[in-house]
């Protein structure tokens, strides 16, 4: 398709007060298609709402650093994610369903922020207690079907409160029986009994497995048994190989379009399933992943999008960003952690750091009373949003290393991951704005991960 060279670029560089901003994320991209399509206006209009905030020219802009990136509003963030955790009024009864995952939302961003959760265990162990059935998992609400992703929520929620009386809610062995009855003949796994089949429903089912010390020994009702499938975890990461498109990215089943948040899913999936360098190079097909997941990052917005000639949103920072570390780990296999290195090394990292933080601080950020961080500047913040934006800045802020590999797949805990801050290159943001880690896989701090495991690793039978 024909490319020419656009209107000039808005600025070649900014400069104010001593603040230089790179030309990169003040100016239009200077080769751009000539087609003009919908997506293509719409696209346009985002850079033009974008620009402004990138180049420090929003309203408010007082508050920014040297780089011309704005701190992180860590206080306002952590008081509207306690908001959020408030009771809703009657015309949000439509979030119902929800509940689980607003737990989640709120107590992994309050994490990330360096907020202590342990003072919502008990109302959170009152509120999912009853959203347990008797025939295994958790629904997001009292009365309602289990469904594997407000299991996956409630789960993580638990486990970031952390304690026995938060282990012990769980019924595990409900828990082991349902899943035998969510897994396919084809390998992969339902999201609720008769409901749809796609990666989320493989990557919750491994988390769940992992976190919990699921048996995997299928029961003999199992739909999988039909195809002669024995473990939970037979044919699981065939079907997921199954989801890589002809783009390099991952869809949802097979078949369909390649988005990021499936990406990462299926990496955390194939993560659990077996060490990643070894897994995820045996089942996905990593330069084309790498190729595709390296398009989803735009300039000058510096952020995310989710699929192709669709528009960056902040969400995708975790979506995306988040399957760069699970990416490195594929391709280094077990490293020793980075040594000392100088600011000054070139920054060898496989996305630009600089540019989706710049997104997240200058872009992602309500600024005002309000709090909280969003999808674009146009867009009001909210838990979602404020949880995988957060946990985008720290996969942007920090470098994961796989440092040592389970001796066999079925040694669900036995990979070491290590982290560290990311040194190399300009740091673009202050020290007092970098936000805690969250473990590559489990999307939870890497103690009560692995305090979960510790729990249920103990507990063999039922
Ligand atoms: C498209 O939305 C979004 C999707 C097709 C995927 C949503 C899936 C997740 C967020 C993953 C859930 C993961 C777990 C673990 C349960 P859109 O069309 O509004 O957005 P877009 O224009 O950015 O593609
Ligand atoms: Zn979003």
């Amino acid at each position: 398709m024909a490319a020419t060279a656009a209107e000039p670029a808005m600025q070649t560089s900014h400069h104010q007060e001593g603040v230089s901003i790179p030309p990169l994320f003040t100016s239009n991209p200077p080769i751009r298609d000539a087609l003009q399509t919908e997506s293509s206006l719409l696209q346009d209009e985002t850079i033009e709402e974008c620009l402004p905030f990138l180049a420090a020219q929003e309203e408010g802009h007082e508050k920014h650093n040297a780089h011309g990136v704005p701190h992180l509003y860590r206080d306002r963030h952590v008081k509207f994610l306690h908001k959020q955790l408030g009771l809703l009024p009657a015309m949000f009864k439509a979030a119902d369903p929800s509940r689980p995952w607003i737990f989640y939302w709120c107590l992994a961003g309050m994490s990330l922020l360096g907020e202590d959760v342990a003072p919502y265990r008990t109302r959170l162990i009152e509120t999912v207690r009853p959203m347990q059935n008797e025939a295994g998992g958790f629904a997001g609400g009292f009365g309602q079907t289990s469904h594997l992703a407000t299991t996956y929520a409630t789960v993580l929620s638990l486990a970031l409160v952390g304690g026995e009386d938060a282990y012990d809610v769980i019924d595990r062995r409900g828990m082991w029986k349902w899943l035998c009855s969510l897994k396919q003949p084809d390998g992969g796994f339902q999201m609720a009994v008769g409901g749809e089949e796609d990666v989320r429903g493989a990557y919750c089912a491994a988390v769940l497995i992992s976190l919990l010390n699921i048996p995997l020994e299928l029961s003999p009702d199992s739909p999988a048994r039909a195809s002669g499938h024995t473990s939970l975890f037979s044919g699981l990461a065939e079907w997921v190989r199954r989801c890589q498109t002809y783009e390099g990215g991952v869809s949802a089943k097979p078949g369909v379009e390649a988005h990021g948040a499936y990406a990462f899913c299926a990496l955390g999936c194939l993560s659990i399933l077996d060490s990643p360098h070894r897994s995820i190079p045996k089942y996905l097909d990593v330069p084309r992943l790498v190729s595709w997941l390296s398009a989803r990052q735009y300039a000058p917005e510096g952020g995310f999008s989710g699929r192709t000639n669709k528009l960056v949103d902040g969400c995708y920072s975790h979506w995306v960003g988040g399957c760069w570390p699970l990416i490195e780990a594929a391709l280094e296999g077990p490293a020793a952690p980075a040594a000392d290195c100088t600011p000054m090394q070139a920054d060898d990292s496989l996305f630009s750091r600089n540019g989706l933080i710049r997104y997240i601080l200058s872009c992602g950020q309500d600024l005002s009373k309000r709090g909280g961080l969003r999808d674009k500047p146009s867009k009001y913040s909210d838990a979602y949003h404020t949880c995988y934006v957060l946990s985008g800045l720290s996969s942007a802020q920090h470098r994961w290393t796989f440092v040592s590999a389970r001796a066999d797949a079925a040694m669900l805990d036995g990979d070491v991951w290590t982290v560290s801050p990311h040194v190399k290159g300009e740091q673009i943001f202050d020290e007092e704005d970098r936000v805690c880690t969250t473990h590559p896989v489990f999307v939870i701090p890497q103690h009560k991960a692995e305090s979960c495991q510790k729990y249920f690793a103990s507990k063999h039978g039922f």
